[in-house]
C-alpha cells in the first residue's frame, strides 16, 4: 500500500536533507588518489574512504529516523524492511571525476514504496543543485520547476552516455558509441548516471543511455527525468529496471531507442 501523502513527503524531505548533508562531507573531505583508494569490480571501479562514510551518514541517519525502514545502498548497506519503504542510495555517484576534481559527482537517495519509487532526491554539491521529484508531482531544481528539452530532431540531439566497468562491456559501448555517435549533434560522457539523468530533465541533455547501470545509479534521476517529462525505458522499451536505462525528450525517444537498439545488435 502506498504510504498516506504526508509520508511521501516526508520520505522526500528526509531524502533532500541527507543528500545535501552528504554532499556536504563530499566537498569537505579530498581523498589522495593514491593512497586512499580500492578497488570493487574491476581495476577502474575505484572506491575511497569518502564513499564509504557518505553511506554511513546516510543510512545511520534513516536508521534513527526510520529504524523499520528497507536499505539498498552501493557500498554493502542492504537490510529488508517491514514498513514497504526502501531506501535506494549511491552516496557518491561519480566516484572517478571526485577523486580527478571534476566537479560532476553528486548523491542520490531515492524512496520505494512497495517496490514502486514514489520519492527522489540527486544533489549536485559542485553546483550547489539539488534535483527532486515525487511521483505525480513534478520535478524540481532547487525549488523551482524543470522541464525536458522539447527537443524534437535527433540529428541535432545533445546525448549523453556512460561506460561500465567491465572491459567486455565497454569494449560493446565502444562499438555502439561508433554506431550512435555520426547520428546525434553530438556525445556527453559526464561521468555521474544520476546526474545525467537529472540533466535530461532540466535541458541540458536532449537524451541519455547506458547499459549495465545498477538501481542506486538511476532509482532518483529516473523518477527525475520522468517528472519533468522524459520518456524513460530500458532499451527494448519496456519499465526501467534492468540496468539498461534511456531517458530523453519525448519527440526523440523511440528514434534514439531505435538508434541504441540498432547499434546494440549491430
Ligand atoms: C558510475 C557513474 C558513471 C557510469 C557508471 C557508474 P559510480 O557510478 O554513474 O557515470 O558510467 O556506469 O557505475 O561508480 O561513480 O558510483
Ligand atoms: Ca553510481
Ligand atoms: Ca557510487
Amino acid at each position: 500500500m502506498v504510504a498516506a501523502v504526508a509520508d511521501v513527503d516526508a520520505l522526500l524531505g528526509l531524502a533532500a536533507e541527507l543528500a545535501r548533508e552528504a554532499g556536504r562531507l563530499l566537498l569537505a573531505e579530498a581523498p589522495d588518489r593514491a593512497d586512499d583508494v580500492a578497488t570493487k569490480s574491476s581495476r577502474t571501479d575505484m572506491v575511497t574512504a569518502v564513499d564509504v562514510a557518505s553511506e554511513a551518514l546516510i543510512v545511520g541517519a534513516i536508521e534513527r529516523e526510520r529504524p523499520d525502514d528497507g536499505v539498498l545502498g552501493e557500498e554493502g548497506s542492504n537490510r529488508e524492511g517491514t514498513t514497504g519503504v526502501r531506501w535506494i542510495i549511491d552516496p557518491l555517484d561519480g566516484t572517478t571525476n571526485y577523486l580527478y576534481g571534476f566537479p560532476m559527482f553528486a548523491v542520490s537517495i531515492a524512496a520505494e514504496v512497495d517496490g514502486q519509487v514514489e520519492a527522489g532526491a540527486v544533489f549536485h554539491p559542485s553546483l550547489d543543485e539539488l534535483f527532486t521529484a515525487r511521483r505525480g508531482k513534478g520535478a524540481r531544481c532547487n525549488g523551482e520547476p524543470i522541464n525536458v528539452s522539447g527537443h524534437d530532431d535527433l540529428s541535432t540531439a545533445l546525448v549523453g552516455t556512460g561506460f561500465a566497468y567491465d572491459a567486455d562491456m565497454r569494449r560493446r559501448q565502444g562499438r555502439w558509441l561508433e554506431h550512435v555517435l555520426p547520428s546525434v549533434r553530438d556525445i556527453r560522457r559526464g561521468g555521474a548516471a544520476a546526474l545525467d539523468l537529472c540533466w535530461v530533465a532540466c535541458g541540458r541533455l536532449d537524451g541519455f543511455y547506458e547499459a549495465g547501470l545498477a538501481p542506486w545509479d538511476f532509482a532518483a534521476g529516473d523518477l527525475i527525468a520522468r517528472e519533468a517529462g522524459a520518456e524513460t525505458s530500458d532499451f527494448d522499451g519496456g519499465p526501467v529496471r534492468s540496468g539498461s536505462v534511456l531517458a530523453a525528450s519525448p519527440r526523440i525517444a523511440s528514434a534514439l531507442r531505435a538508434l541504441v537498439a540498432e547499434a546494440a545488435t549491430s
